[in-house]
């Protein structure tokens, strides 16, 4: 089965990706046919600087292979290597109605989160289908946030091959349920443009800080606590062993626990988790144009499968050579 995914390099990552996508994406290594890229033509939708850009694809690229993702196995890429799919955007679009993207509630959630609202974010899931699709991607394994754009991709692809024959194969999202929402600091979904994010790999003084930040209500030490409605309990879930999580449990109903004692663990916990992970990020961080020079390779891989699809496509509308024959 082909898997594709993608991630927007908008920032340095946090346990909100991996737990949100990451994990399963190298999971999903094992029995598939993996295709992952840095989707930065996407980023550029929202205003991020030249610096911050390349800055953000790199770190990108250095996390998630330092976290498992294997080079040789599955092909890893930056989106704007393979610049066919751009081509491949225009095609697509011209099948697409204006009611469809109208609809599209992530295109509204960003303009009211203050983003500004340029063409490009309009058109964002045109660019997204013709990634899927230029790759006849079968399995799109996805955060629910993403779910409507798998279905927009689609309706993009029945359109495209009802009007001009059977080019593109339909994906099926994969939504990523194990963990449904990872809190950030302030207890509201754990996300870059809040500002309230724990990256995976900042240096361990910070994420004890972090976590000692995170919100939790006044309940007196003494007093029993509901674990369902803490952040730090929600965090602890993901990163303690089935044993401890019951002990939380039972020490927060019981009372005479303090959220500061279950931080702490908390901070201990991430720390544990991502020190195997650590030394691996830290030579390639050494070794900048080693990962540049995978990213070329992994593009190069990529880029022969996307020209086959949209040969195909250009000849279904009748562009270029094939008119007439
Ligand atoms: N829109 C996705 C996100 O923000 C990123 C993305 C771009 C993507 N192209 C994709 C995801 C293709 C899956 C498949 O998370």
């Amino acid at each position: 089965m082909r898997v594709l995914s993608g991630i927007q390099p908008s920032g340095r990552l946090h346990i909100g990706n991996y737990f949100g996508a990451m994990r399963q994406h190298i999971q999903m290594q094992q029995g598939n046919d993996c295709f992952f890229f840095i989707a930065d033509y996407h980023a550029l939708t929202s205003g991020p600087s030249p610096k911050e850009i390349a800055e953000f694809t790199l770190n990108v690229a250095m996390d998630y292979i330092a976290l498992g993702l294997d080079t040789d196995k599955t092909v890893f890429w930056r989106q704007s290597d393979v610049p066919e799919v751009t081509e491949l955007t225009w095609l697509l679009s011209c099948v697409t109605p204006m009611g469809l993207l109208h609809r599209c509630t992530s295109y509204k959630d960003k303009v009211a989160q203050g983003i500004s609202p340029n063409h490009g974010l309009f058109a964002y899931p045109v660019l997204q289908a013709a990634d899927i699709l230029i790759y006849k991607s079968d399995v799109v394994p996805v955060g629910a946030d993403q779910k409507q754009h798998i279905e927009m991709t689609r309706d993009i692809a029945g359109y495209f091959n009802n009007t001009y024959g059977e080019v593109f194969v339909l994906p099926r999202d994969y939504i990523i349920e194990s963990v449904a929402v990872v809190p950030g600091i302030d207890g509201r979904k754990m996300s870059k443009s809040y500002g309230n994010t724990i990256e995976m790999f900042e240096p361990e003084k910070n994420i004890k800080n972090k976590v000692m930040k995170i919100v939790t209500d006044s309940t007196p030490m003494e007093s029993p606590k509901d674990p369902d409605k803490c952040n730090v309990f929600a965090l602890l879930k993901l990163f303690a062993s089935a044993g401890e999580i019951t002990q939380w449990e039972e020490r927060y109903r019981k009372g005479g626990t303090g959220y500061g004692e279950a931080k702490k663990r908390l901070a201990e916990l991430i720390v544990e988790y991502f020190s195997p992970f650590r030394q691996k990020r830290t030579e390639l961080e050494n070794n900048p144009d080693y990962v540049r020079e995978l990213l070329a390779k992994g593009a190069q891989r990529a880029r022969a499968v996307a020209d086959v699809t949209l040969e195909q496509a250009r000849k279904a509308v009748g562009l270029g050579k094939y008119y007439g024959r």
